[in-house]
Formats: structure tokens, sequence, C-alpha cells
């Protein structure tokens, strides 16, 4: 309901990454069969984002939106209502301007409650409200008039400011109505892209929580450029920062590599951890960084990252982690799943461009599993 709403950060897919404006609605139909049959519906993953290019190019006489008659002849609401009847939520696009970025269609700026209540009346669950075309007036007021717009409709509508960060929207976000606001200009799929917006994070840790979140753009996952190590970086290192997991690949055609990170259950659980406190670069030495997240359940959450051209031995120690005393410490390997112990220091050798992943629990910890339980390997940590 509208209370829960951006409560933890929103998980689905969106059109751009991949599809630009080559979008119609089979492929939304499709992609919403998709996300079920693939499994990535049971992983968490529950929005379907249209984005840029979905309209008509000009308003109806009475001045609604309108989807573009040829791409999309059945309409919005009957998307809605086909993504609805999986289980799953609609997300639709514009922009606080005259018109959107790709000059398609119109854009939001002085028709806010007409579209925003034309969403509404569709039943669409999220609105990404983009940049361009915004004849310079001010970012705040263009965007908390679209928010006000979304609450007068009293439809539990997502709204993600997409600003690009150029304006500190993790400092008014919230109070424009939204809960999530991109940080960043677009990531694209390679690696000095994703490592470029990544860097940018770092000094906003603090902005981010339940109810407003700091978004750095979607997933770029299983779109070919980058390697799987690569990917793997990107998906465990936006997980730990709590953000928005939108998929941006053809999920009607992902290998099963794509489909293993991004529905890795215990990477997922890190973006979707109830205390929703973002993961923060800990430790910088170069070209290898270790970040971290503290859990809601007293674990801490471990990303050994290496940007070196070859593979590094790595380290981190639980007293640096914040982890506290305990006899013993319970490390899981969330690629692997593997279980071991430690008296106090986590080690892996990260390959190049890699991310390990682990969490780690105070095995005194009262929600910890009994050490008996547990695989227990002789560290070679
Ligand atoms: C700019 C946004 O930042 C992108 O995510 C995408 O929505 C494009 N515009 C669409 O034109």
């Amino acid at each position: 309901d509208a209370q829960q709403l951006g409560q933890l950060p929103p998980m689905g897919w969106n059109s751009w990454n991949k599809f630009h404006c080559d979008i119609n609605e089979e492929l939304i139909r499709e992609t919403a069969d998709a996300m079920v049959s693939s499994g990535l519906k049971a992983a968490g993953y529950q929005y379907v984002n249209i984005d840029d290019c979905w309209a008509e190019q000009n308003r109806t006489a009475d001045g609604k939106l309108e989807a573009n008659h040829t791409r999309f002849p059945s309409g919005i609401k009957a998307l809605a209502d086909y993504v609805h009847e999986r289980g799953l939520k609609l997300g639709i696009y514009t922009s606080a301007g005259t018109l959107t970025c790709q000059k398609t269609m119109p854009g939001g700026l002085d028709h806010e409650d007409v579209d925003a209540q034309t969403f509404a009346d569709w039943g669409v669950d999220y609105l990404k409200y983009d940049n361009c075309n915004n004849q310079s007036r001010p970012a705040i007021e263009r965007y908390t008039k679209m928010g006000e717009a979304i609450k007068k409709t009293g439809r539990p509508i997502l709204y993600a400011l997409c600003e690009w960060g150029q304006n500190q929207p993790w400092l008014w976000g919230k109070d424009a109505g939204a809960q999530l606001w991109r940080t960043t200009s677009d990531i694209s799929d390679s690696w000095s892209s994703m490592t470029g917006i990544l860097d940018k994070q770092v000094p906003l840790a603090g902005y981010s929580g339940p109810g407003g979140w700091n978004d750095p753009d979607m997933l770029e996952v299983g779109n070919g450029k980058m390697t799987t190590t690569e990917y793997q970086a990107h998906f465990a290192l936006w997980a730990l920062m709590n953000a928005p997991l939108l998929a941006g690949n053809d999920l009607r055609s992902m290998s099963d590599t794509t489909k293993k990170i991004l529905e890795n259950k215990d990477i997922v659980a890190l973006d979707q951890d109830w205390a929703g406190k973002q993961g923060y670069k800990l430790r910088d030495d170069g070209d290898t960084e270790v970040w971290t997240k503290p859990m809601s359940d007293g674990s801490a959450a471990v990303v050994l990252f290496n940007r070196g051209l070859t593979a590094a031995p790595m380290s981190a120690t639980t007293t640096e982690l914040g982890l506290g005393k305990a006899r013993d410490y319970r490390v899981r390997d969330l690629w692997t799943g593997t279980e071991t112990e430690t008296t106090g220091t986590l080690r892996a050798s990260v390959p190049s461009h890699g991310a390990a992943v682990f969490r780690v629990w105070p095995a005194k910890f009262p929600n910890a599993a009994p050490l008996s339980t547990l695989t227990v390997q002789a560290p070679d940590f």
C-alpha cells in the first residue's frame, strides 16, 4: 500500500538499456511472462517499466497522453491489466520538460495533474520522471509538482526522479514526494561507465534509506559488453548500495549465467535488507577496495573489489568491519554459497575486475545458525 511505497529499493526491469526506442506491447507482455517463467519474479523482481518513446507525438484533443497507435495498439491500461494478472506491476515514463529526451512524445511539464491522473486511471504503479527539455526551470519546482500530482490521484505510484544528480536530489527528493532519485547521468554497458558511476556514489551513502533511495541507474547485466566477472561485480556493488535492481537486458533470451547473477538470493537479500543502510567504501588501496554494508541482523556484507588487471589476494578483518568481538565468525561466500569459519580475517583471491562477496556473522549472535550445522573448512584465509 501507499505507506509501504519505497520501503525497500524497487526491483524489476526497464526497457531502455537494451531496447531504447525499439519497444512495443509484445515486448512488454513477453517480458512480463519471462519475468515469471525465468524465476526473476520469485527472486523478488516485480516492476515491468516502459521507458521513453511509448506515446503518440501529440496529446489528444482533451490534452491527454495516448499510447503510440502502431506499437501499443491495445493501450497502456490493457498492458497494466496483463502485467497485474501475473502478479507484477507496470511502470511508465515521461520527462519534466516539454518533450521527453528522445523528443518522440510530450513531457509532463505544466501537464502534471492530467498526466498523473491518466497514469493512475490506467493502473500504472511506477513513474520515472526524466529531465530533458526542462526549459531551464528550477528542478525542485518541476519535480515537486509531479510529486504532488501523483499524491492527489490517491494511487500508490512509486515516483522515481531522473534528474541525473544535477541539483543534489538526495537533499530534496523525499520532500518532492519521490522514493528514488538518480545520482548521475546514464550508465552504459562498459566497465568504465559502471565504475565511474560507482565512484560518484561514495559520498552519497548517508542520504539513502527506507522511503528514499539513491539510484545509480539501471543494471547492464547480460547486455554483452562486459565480462561475466564484471557483471558480477556490477550486480554485487549495486546490491550493496541498496540500488533499485532494475534489470536492463532482454529477459526473454537471457543466458543461465545472467539469470544466476540476477537471481542470486543472498546478494538480492543485501539490497532488500529492511534496515536499508547503504553499503559504503571502507578501505581504498588503489586497485583494490573493501566495501561493506551493515545488515539488520547484526551481520556485515563485504565486497572485496579488484579493479586491477591481475588477480589480487585481498583481506578484511572483522574488527574493521565493525563486527565486535566473538569467538568465531561464520562466513558465507555469496557467489558459491560455501560457508566457513574464521577467527577474524577474511581472505580471498579476487579475479581482475571481480568482486568477492561475503556475509559475516559473529557466531555467537542469536540469529546465527548453530555452529554444528555449518560446513567448516580449514580456513585458507
Ligand atoms: C535519459 C535517462 O537518464 C535514461 O535513463 C533514459 O530514460 C533516457 N533518457 C530515455 O530517453
